[in-house]
This record gives structure tokens, C-alpha cells and sequence, in this order.
């Protein structure tokens, strides 16, 4: 990640392209820079590669418990991650955690469709929300014009099944129906985002990892967590304000909403 990006949130990182972010990142030397390293259970076997990431760079990753699909538990982590940002702010938020459950209108429940919304969407929304002040912060405290990932910005981790104008090629390889509306609608609040606050200076993009495989993508996807993350980071690096509101792939194409 750029050099001079010092405070980053990244939720979901205990496991797939959460977890790859925090290891290219943490690859690339950069004194002052904190990484706050999100998951919903620090003491889970699942957590134990972040956890030996954390223990091999004390006072650079810091792991902090916070599930996102939980109001609650993310106003406990921003009170407790806020004090911690000092008057640098937090310039980065990877909105990264995410589930995709197998479902279509046949066998979709009610109680399917509100998990997932409130992972997937909710999550994006009262995380930014309870960041917000922290990012302004960043921004300000920049004091240059313009915007960018070293500065202060929110990356929502979308995904082309939530493009409309591309579901005509992709929905019966995938139909996965709430995942593609609540990943639709994590495109529009990007779009909100980066409107709303565009005079605060705070970049907002949607991006799309590639088809990846993790859990989540499955062993038949076309490319590596590593590929993936590569392409994300060298993404973001390259975003201003010019990108601000975009949907982009992690190579940098611009995607049709
Ligand atoms: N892989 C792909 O092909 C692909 C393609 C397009 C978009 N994406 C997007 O990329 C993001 C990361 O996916 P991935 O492939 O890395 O998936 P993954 O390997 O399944 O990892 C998902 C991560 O999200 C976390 N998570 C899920 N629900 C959470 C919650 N309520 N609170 C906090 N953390 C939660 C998981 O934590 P636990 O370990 O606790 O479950 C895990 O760390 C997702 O937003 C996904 O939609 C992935």
C-alpha cells in the first residue's frame, strides 16, 4: 500500500482476501502506520494466521474484534480503535467482510435475506458511519486538495454480481439472489458516499476483486488471493479524485452499474 498511508481498517481479516491485504500491506515497510486488523471472533482457530501476523508485528497489526453484521459490536470497536488513530485519523476503510449464501427466489427465507443484508450491507453502512468522524480527521489533517487512499477513503469490496447491467451474463453461472442486491446495494451507498462527502475530501470506490479463490469465490475461480490483492492494492494507490463514486475491477476497469 502507499507509503504514507498510516491508519487502515480492514474488516474481515482473519481469512481470504482480508487476510492477504494485511500481508502485502505489512510488506511494504512504513514507519507510524498502524493496521487494524477486523474479525468477529480474535480467539477462533480461524484467526490464528492473523494472530501470528499480529505477533510478528506488535504495534503495526493490531487485531480488533468487531462483526459486522452487529450494530453494536461496531460502535464497541470504533470506541475502542478511535483513541488509538491519534491525530492522523484513519485515511483507509476496506469495507472487506462479506458472505454469499447459495440462494434463489425459490429457496430464499426472509431470515436469509436479512443476514445477509445486514452483513453485506448494513455492515458497510454503520461502519462508515461510526468511522466517519475519524475519517474527516484524516482529511483534514492531510491539509492538501484532493483525494486518495494515503489522504482518507472508504473502499467498499464489491463484486461484478452486483452489477445490473452485467447480470444477463453472470446469473446463471451464479444466482446467488440476495448476495447480487445487497452488493448492488453496496454500489449505490458508494455512490451516496462519495456525494455526501465529497466536500469533506474522502474518497469512496467500489471494487471488485476479480473471481477469487477463497472460501467464498471456491477452488474453481480464475485467480489468487495474492493476484487478487495485488491488483487491489496497486488499484487504490492509483485512485484520486477523479474515481471518486467509480466501480472498478482490481485491475483497474472501470465497470458498468
Ligand atoms: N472470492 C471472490 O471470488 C470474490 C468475488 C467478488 C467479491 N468478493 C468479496 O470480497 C470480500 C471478501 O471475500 P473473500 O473471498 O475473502 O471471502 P472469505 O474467504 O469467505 O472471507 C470472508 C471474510 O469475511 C468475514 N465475515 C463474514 N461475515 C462477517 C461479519 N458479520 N462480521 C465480520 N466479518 C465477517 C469472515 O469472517 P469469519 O472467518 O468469521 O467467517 C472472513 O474473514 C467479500 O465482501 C466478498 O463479497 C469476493
Amino acid at each position: 500500500m502507499a507509503a504514507k498511508t498510516c491508519n487502515v481498517l480492514i474488516t474481515g481479516a482473519n481469512r481470504g482476501l482480508g487476510l492477504e491485504m494485511v500481508k502485502q500491506m505489512i510488506a511494504k515497510p512504513c514507519p507510524g502506520r498502524q493496521i487494524f486488523a477486523g474479525c468477529r471472533n480474535p480467539e477462533a482457530s480461524k484467526c490464528e494466521d492473523l494472530r501470528e501476523l499480529a505477533r510478528k508485528h506488535p504495534g503495526e497489526v493490531h487485531i480488533v474484534q468487531i462483526d459486522t453484521s452487529d450494530p453494536r459490536s461496531v460502535a464497541d470497536c470504533a470506541k475502542k480503535v478511535g483513541p488509538q488513530l491519534g491525530k492522523c485519523g484513519l485515511n483507509l476503510l476496506i469495507n472487506n467482510a462479506g458472505v454469499m449464501p447459495h440462494n434463489t427466489l425459490k429457496t430464499i427465507t426472509a431470515r436469509d435475506m436479512q443476514d445477509n443484508f445486514n452483513t453485506n450491507l448494513l455492515g458497510p453502512i454503520m461502519v462508515t458511519k461510526e468511522f466517519l468522524s475519524y475519517l474527516q480527521a484524516a482529511s483534514k489533517a492531510c491539509g492538501k486538495a484532493g483525494m486518495s487512499c494515503k489522504k482518507s477513503a472508504v473502499i467498499n469490496i464489491s463484486t461484478l454480481l452486483g452489477s445490473m447491467a452485467r447480470t444477463h451474463e453472470t446469473f446463471y453461472a451464479f444466482p446467488v439472489l440476495a448476495y447480487r442486491i445487497t452488493k448492488a446495494g453496496l454500489n449505490m451507498l458508494t455512490v451516496c458516499n462519495a456525494l455526501e462527502f465529497k466536500e469533506d475530501g474522502i474518497l469512496f470506490v467500489a471494487l471488485h476483486p476479480g473471481w477469487v479463490r477463497t472460501e467464498l469465490g471456491g477452488q474453481e475461480a480464475d485467480i489468487s488471493p495474492k493476484e487478487s490483492v495485488e491488483g487491489m492494492l496497486r488499484v487504490m494507490e492509483s485512485l484520486s479524485e477523479r474515481q471518486n463514486g467509480a466501480y472498478l475491477d482490481y485491475k483497474g476497469e472501470v465497470l458498468p452499474f
